[in-house]
């Protein structure tokens, strides 16, 4: 495959995301998708576990939502957001809003989950600004991950990604990641940075950090967290950008707290994986402290592509899937599968997995293997190889292994998945 003239030509043109440029191998040439299988050039298939980067929710090529964009792109594919509104726009706002919880009343369009959460940050910024407060502070989780845009940067852990980029970044200060035993401690640091008034935004991933390990958290413990962040006035930004959409069981993780956050951030899955698109949504009153005469006051803050028809059209015949009886049977379906996965793999292979965990439609596991923690783990290349040596498509993080496939993967699909994992765990040589 890596002879096929497609490789070649990118080799010459093109630059590659999160890729090194030395050490691994070429990038397999994709022709066609569906379902849940990538079909390469050469006719081999290729099981997409992992949504595509966290994507697609109901399997690639959909035909309902292949007509919705061919339908939207005869009709109106483009126009400036500003001064102009259409009904794709007004539907999936209004769509949205049915969805999310009570609190949350308006719908800001970008384009990506770090324009999603780079528009919250900016959001919060200019609420106190507009209101005269004087908060120069924000709080973040440690190992939280936000997107690559230099406000998301700012606030996503300070790993070696970001260190060429340090000196440019505004300050941040980080809670302990509450695991069961840095809850207490963290809650404390929360109500240490609080207590003079001078924190603006509280940015965390609801539930589980996706890109640091599929690392998950108490609800109970979040609750406590943005009750006390809330007292003290400061805007809860949640970054649902891959957790959204179903992905923990709920359409939002925020759904598993009785404290909603201020902000929310959505992308990913919003458009079944079809179109690029961000979304931050807030309450009544985070907008109305823009609402005032001076034009000083106003969000001045837009992409061209804001709210792109084609999208929002995508995203609402997603969002009706997503609604739909199949969907949510599927749903509850996968989410029984992945937790018995993840027990049972914990209790069959206790030397080869150090941790197993699930919630909702994603599972993961910690292999025991490598030295380094988090996505440095030296066994992440031999790991991605391996399964996809084997026609499934895991992109570990580290030497964290997780399953999240579209919501559409079959039993058979999920068993295959589930096995070559099992042979892999069955000959861990440990130590
Ligand atoms: C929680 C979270 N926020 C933001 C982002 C950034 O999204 P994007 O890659 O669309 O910019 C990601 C991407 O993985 C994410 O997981």
């Amino acid at each position: 495959m890596t002879n096929h003239p497609l490789v070649a030509r990118d080799a010459a043109s093109i630059w590659h995301p999160f890729t090194p440029l030395t050490g691994l191998r070429p990038p397999l040439p994709v022709v066609a998708a569906q379902d849940c299988w990538l079909h390469l050039a050469d006719g081999r298939r290729i099981l997409d576990a992992i949504s595509s980067w966290w994507v697609n929710l109901h399997g690639h090529a959909h035909p309902h939502l292949a007509a919705a964009l061919a339908r939207q792109a005869q009709q109106l594919e483009h126009v400036i957001f500003a001064g102009f509104t259409h009904e794709p726009a007004v539907q999936l706002a209004e769509g949205l809003l049915r969805i999310l919880p009570p609190n949350q009343a308006k719908v800001f369009f970008s384009d990506n989950g770090s324009t999603a959460t780079e528009v919250a940050l900016k959001m919060a910024f200019q609420y106190f600004y507009n209101r005269g407060e004087q908060r120069p502070k924000v709080v973040a989780l440690e190992g939280g991950y936000h997107g690559d845009t230099f406000g998301a940067m700012a606030v996503g852990d300070p790993s070696p990604f970001n260190a060429p980029f340090k000196p440019y970044l505004f300050e941040v200060e980080f809670l302990p990641f509450p695991e069961a035993d840095h809850e207490a401690a963290a809650l404390a640091r929360l109500d240490a940075l609080t207590a003079p008034g001078e924190v603006a935004a509280f940015i965390f991933e609801p539930l589980v950090q996706g890109a640091s390990g599929m690392r998950m958290y108490r609800p109970e413990w979040l609750d406590q967290a943005l009750a006390l962040a809330q007292s003290r006035g400061v805007l809860c930004i949640a970054d649902e950008v891959m957790t959204g959409f179903g992905r923990t069981g709920h359409w939002f993780a925020s759904q598993y707290l009785t404290h909603p956050p201020d902000i929310m951030c959505l992308s990913k899955g919003i458009t079944g994986g079809f179109m690029p698109l961000g979304v931050t949504t807030c309450t009544a009153a985070v907008q109305a402290a823009y609402r005032h005469d001076d034009l000083f006051k106003t969000f001045f803050h837009g992409h061209s592509y804001t709210a792109n028809p084609l999208a929002c059209a995508v995203a609402n015949a997603s969002l009706e899937l997503l609604l739909g009886e199949a969907c949510r049977e599927s749903l509850c379906w996968l989410t029984g599968q992945q937790a018995e996965f993840a027990q049972r793999v914990a209790a069959r292979y206790p030397q080869a997995v150090r941790q197993a965990r699930a919630l909702g439609t994603i599972a993961a596991l910690e292999i025991a293997q490598g030295q380094a923690s988090g996505y440095f783990n030296e066994a992440r290349n031999a790991l991605y190889y391996y399964f996809l040596d084997r026609d499934v498509l895991l992109r570990p993080l580290g030497n964290v292994l997780y399953v999240l496939p579209p919501y559409c993967i079959t039993a058979s699909e999920l068993a295959t998945v589930y096995q070559v994992i099992e042979e892999f765990l069955a000959g861990v040589n440990v130590g």
